[in-house]
């Protein structure tokens, strides 16, 4: 017995989403132990969770999802009563460059978790495998129209033909298994603690070292952006509120076109820096990304209405709140962009 109501293992607790989901969990239910299984890849960092990192009810485990045995082994050694996964490769420009990866973490990884709950949990019920995922998986839209939980998978880049898949093997363990399972598929996240290969922690990294912003194409590819502390409330939601074998959409009701996006990013940016020239004169259109979906947007009605949940956050107090944060920790940059950091701007361009 651990003495505690519940035990949770979170994977990727060390990333991005992970390590808001962590805190979140951590503080609010002192009465579960939450286990991080994190590789500490380039994307994860113990520095993101320092806050809660000698809570008593808090313990991280160091570790390869796809390793199997080591999975095993986990579930052997803690009775969870729910996983939820968000260890994962997850960004598309490494997934261009190298997809093998990709396939390995996540699909593999995510396999091997599953065998892992099925075996150890035979049966019993009320446990849970609570799968997190993007709406890349349903691929493009156009101009018009929004994602729903009906839409057919058709994932574009080797990143989202991996989360799809790795959906699909939740499903399948649901169904020839009867694997209690939940997934949701969420927009674009930004916020503190992104490693800056992503758009909006990218820009404002470049920004603070007067380096150039690289806007793939024309950028005029549209995506839909949610504060990450609202997706970790989400993922809070489902898992305590959400129905076994459901899919739940997540999203900000925030479509951007990535160079309004940009621009105003400069403007907070050359506010806050007092720059004499704007930014903006950094903007740079590059080659664009191989694959480059148009437009994703979610209709996240169905968790409004069935769950309550809706985003908190306006978009341009979220960026305010995102460019304060970086702006006081630059040391953290410093930091995950000191070892081996790369950006796919720097690997195809000289810089
Ligand atoms: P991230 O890259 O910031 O973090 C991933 C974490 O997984 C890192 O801590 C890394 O060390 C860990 N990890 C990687 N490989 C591992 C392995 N083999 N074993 C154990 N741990 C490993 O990712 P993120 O942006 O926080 O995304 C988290 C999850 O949410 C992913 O599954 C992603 O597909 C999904 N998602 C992300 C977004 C987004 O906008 N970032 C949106 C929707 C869904
Ligand atoms: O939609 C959810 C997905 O959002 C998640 O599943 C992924 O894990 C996450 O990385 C994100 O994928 P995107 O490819 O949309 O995010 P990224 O930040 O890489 O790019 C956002 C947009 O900005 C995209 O249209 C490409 C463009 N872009 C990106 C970079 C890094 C640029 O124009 N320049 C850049 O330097």
């Amino acid at each position: 017995m651990s003495g505690f109501e519940r035990q949770i293992l979170i994977t990727g607790g060390a990333g991005f989403i992970g390590s808001h989901v962590v805190k979140l969990f951590v503080n609010q239910y002192p009465t579960y132990k939450i286990i991080n299984l994190d590789l500490l890849t380039y994307a994860g960092n113990l520095e993101n969770l320092k806050s809660i990192e000698n809570a008593s009810n808090y313990e991280f485990v160091k570790g390869d999802i796809v390793d199997g045995d080591f999975i095993q082994s986990l579930f052997q050694k803690f009775d969870f009563d729910g996983v939820i996964h968000l260890a994962a490769e997850s960004h598309v420009d490494r997934s261009i460059t190298d997809p093998l990866a990709f396939l390995q973490t996540n699909i593999l990884g995510t396999v091997n978790l599953l065998n892992a709950a099925k075996e150890s949990w035979k049966s019993e019920s009320g446990k849970l495998f609570y799968h997190i995922s993007t709406d890349e998986v349903y691929g493009s839209l156009q101009k018009t129209g929004f994602f729903t939980e009906q839409t057919a998978y058709d994932p574009q880049s080797p990143y989202s033909a991996s989360k799809a898949s790795s959906d699909h093997f939740v499903r399948a363990y649901g169904n020839t298994y009867g694997l209690n399972y939940i997934i949701s598929n969420c927009s674009n996240n930004y916020g503190p603690y992104q490693f800056p290969e992503k758009l909006i922690p990218l820009m404002i990294n470049n920004v603070i070292g007067g380096k150039r912003l690289p806007v793939y194409g024309k950028g005029e590819n549209i995506r839909d952006w949610l504060y990450v502390e609202d997706h970790a409330r989400a993922i809070d939601t489902i898992y305590h509120r959400g129905h076994s074998g459901e899919t739940y959409n997540i999203g900000g009701f925030n479509e951007w076109k990535n160079i309004d996006l940009v621009h105003m990013l400069c403007e907070i940016m050359d506010k806050k820096l007092q720059l004499k020239d704007t930014s903006k004169n950094l903007i740079e259109f590059v080659k664009d990304r191989a694959g480059h979906d148009l437009r994703y947007a979610i209709d996240a009605t169905k968790l409004e209405k069935e769950l309550g949940w809706r985003p908190s956050l306006q978009f341009e107090e979220g960026l305010e709140k995102t460019v304060d944060w970086y702006l006081e920790n630059t040391q953290w940059l410093d930091h995950v962009t000191s070892g081996v950091y790369q950006t796919y701007y720097q690997e195809h361009y000289a810089v």
